[in-house]
């Protein structure tokens, strides 16, 4: 069987719609090199936290609220709620006058300060973690991840294919507390386009 050609290209064009917002920031981005997670894995947040019907989930690294949007999306209002962590408290801010803008405020709360200081103040059980701060937090964010999940909850990790995210892969790969998949994928208007993507779920060891 023959494959479609010039794939890369004919994948470009296969980005799912998203909302004039979006759009926006992701223009923004571009502009001021804000590494979002873009469409593509915007849209793959949703459908994950859609399917598994996430009602707690938390996110390491805001930015502009953009992929906090998307994962806003999946939670119906009054059922579930995000959890976002942000370091800059300049671009929390931005973050809730964005979601603001979506209309999702009351399913989301931005909170400031290092996502590992934050974690470790958290008691509550998630259901899907999705982790995006910079690379060398990944590591010590892992076991916090793992006690913070709910037996069978979703960790999603982006930006695996960084040369600091390498000790996190590392770990992941031989800790008996996860089964997982680290992809390397190509993905449309995400900051960068080739990169690694991981999946994780957690098992009690
Ligand atoms: C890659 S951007 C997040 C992009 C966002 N998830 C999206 O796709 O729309 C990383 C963000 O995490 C923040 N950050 C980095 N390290 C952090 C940490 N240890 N704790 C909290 N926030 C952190 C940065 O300030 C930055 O805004």
């Amino acid at each position: 069987m023959a494959m479609i050609n010039d794939l890369e290209n004919y994948f470009s064009g296969l980005v799912p719609w998203r909302s004039e917002l979006l759009r926006k920031l992701e223009a923004e981005a571009r502009q001021e090199r804000i590494p979002i997670v873009g469409p593509v894995v915007g849209e793959l947040l949703f459908i994950l936290a859609r399917a598994m019907n996430a009602r707690r989930i938390l996110e390491l690294g805001t930015a502009t609220g953009y992929s906090a949007i998307y994962l806003a999306q999946a939670v119906a209002p009054g059922l579930g709620r995000v959890i976002t962590l942000e370091v800059d408290p300049a671009m929390a801010q931005r973050a809730r006058d964005n979601i603001a803008a979506a209309g999702l405020s009351a399913q989301v709360e931005v909170q400031v300060g290092d996502a590992l200081a934050l974690m470790d103040g958290m008691a509550e059980p998630f259901d899907f973690i999705f982790m995006d701060i910079d690379k060398e937090g990944y590591l010590p964010a892992l076991t916090r991840c793992h006690r913070l999940l709910r037996p069978g909850g979703l960790l999603l990790v982006d930006n695996t294919g960084f040369q600091g995210a390498s000790d996190f892969n590392r770990e992941l790969a031989q800790d008996p507390g996860w089964r997982w998949v680290n992809l390397l994928a190509r993905l449309p208007q995400h900051s960068p386009e080739l990169d690694g993507l991981a999946l994780a779920v957690k098992i009690l060891p």
